[in-house]
């Protein structure tokens, strides 16, 4: 039997008359560009979250970018984010001329905590971003008290996490914006690359509406430098077609996951830990073990796809080294990067392909190994 890490193609079966006919309406209409498809979307997508304002963008990571910039994020400025993250995280930050100082996880969630993110703060943090990893999100009642009383904004990454809540609210309503990614593979995934910004204020909106058109309002006129940063239309209707069966989806991934749990119990490594009043929506169901790349290997071998996020946390990256991070600088991270792996979740998964990825996994620890040391 072979499973595929996700297979978009049983997504695609399951909804081909709705989205074949969403994009032969965008071919007959031709208002390719910020159409009217952009602007449902964005309704659907403000009223799925729960918040006043989403704002269709080019991908995620311009997601994050153009909230940073709304920031007023500029050359001298740090801002603190997750080394246990995407690229992307950090990426726009240093693309913005500004630092980015990176803070520890909590070993348990993978998330950054308040707690690590309060021992970076300085003069110069303009703001804080915390990333909601795998679909679920950051404890964050004590970050925003931290961020509150510092007065610095907070730009949720929630780029994994859509529909994910803590304490009922939803992921990218709780910062100042909210950024989302919808990348084919994402729980809400386009046909190619889009991402959303959400917020509630009124002046936010407009400023995020305006940096993704070059700064300008009315047209042609430039209040500020911006880019080239629009949800086009075949993506939008796309989005609004999949949104409507985002719950449904994510209630299959927690499904799968909980069946993991069961499947996978009793063995020398730790499955997710979803924490009291969060709602995880499984972007990932990933477990940290102890032989992880033989392991992998293990699993290759049965044709089990499985992936690595993240093999090398933030700080150790190479572009990185002139910030001065060392092995050692964040612990929990370094030692999670060679624990986790990813095995196959999405709705359409199967029973019987995840009773084979577990029997898999069991077949490799038959002769047991010692638990991991977990802090
Ligand atoms: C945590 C995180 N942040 C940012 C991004 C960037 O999103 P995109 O790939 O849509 O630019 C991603 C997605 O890949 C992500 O997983």
């Amino acid at each position: 039997m072979k499973v595929p890490l996700l297979d978009l193609k049983r997504q695609y079966q399951s909804v081909k008359p709705e989205l074949d006919s969403a994009i032969m309406n965008v071919l007959a209409h031709t208002q390719f560009i910020l159409g009217p498809d952009v602007k449902q979307f964005e309704e659907e997508a403000a009223a799925f979250c729960g918040i006043k304002h989403a704002i269709g963008v080019a991908s995620g990571t311009d997601a994050l970018l153009l909230a940073l910039r709304a920031c007023g994020v500029g050359p001298g400025d740090e801002v603190i984010t997750s080394t246990f993250s995407f690229f992307a995280s950090a990426g726009v930050i240093s693309r913005l001329s500004a630092t980015p100082v990176f803070a520890d996880i909590d070993p348990k969630t993978y998330n950054v905590t308040a707690d690590q993110i309060a021992k970076k703060v300085t003069s110069k943090t303009k703001a804080i971003m915390p990333v909601h990893i795998y679909g679920q999100m950051v404890d964050m009642d004590p970050l925003m008290e931290l961020a509150n009383s510092k007065k610095i904004p907070v730009v949720e990454d929630a780029a994994q996490a859509i529909g994910a809540k803590y304490k009922g609210k939803k992921a990218g309503t709780l910062g100042r914006f909210g950024c989302f990614s919808f990348f084919p593979s994402k729980n809400l995934g386009g046909l190619g690359d889009g991402g959303m910004v959400t917020c509630q204020s009124d002046e936010d909106a407009e400023l995020v509406r305006k940096l993704r058109v070059h700064g300008s309002k009315p047209k042609y006129y430039h209040s500020l430098v911006g880019y080239n940063s629009r949800l086009d239309s075949l993506q939008a209707a796309a989005l609004s077609v999949k949104l409507k069966y985002l719950e449904s989806w994510t209630g299959g991934r927690r499904k799968r996951a909980a069946r993991y749990n069961q499947l996978l119990a009793g063995l020398p490594f730790e499955t997710p830990f979803e924490r009291e009043h969060n709602f995880h929506i499984y972007h990932q169901y990933t477990v940290a073990v102890p032989k992880r790349n033989e392991l992998r290997k293990f699993l290759t071998e049965r044709e089990v796809g499985t992936e690595i996020y993240y093999p090398l946390p933030l700080h150790l990256q190479e572009c990185y080294a002139s910030l001065g991070y060392k092995e050692g600088s964040f612990p929990v991270a370094e030692k999670r990067a060679v624990e986790v792996l990813s095995l196959p979740i999405f709705p359409e998964l199967t029973d019987e392909e995840q009773n084979f990825v577990a029997a898999s996994v069991r077949e490799f620890y038959r002769d047991g190994l010692p638990a991991l040391a977990i802090n």
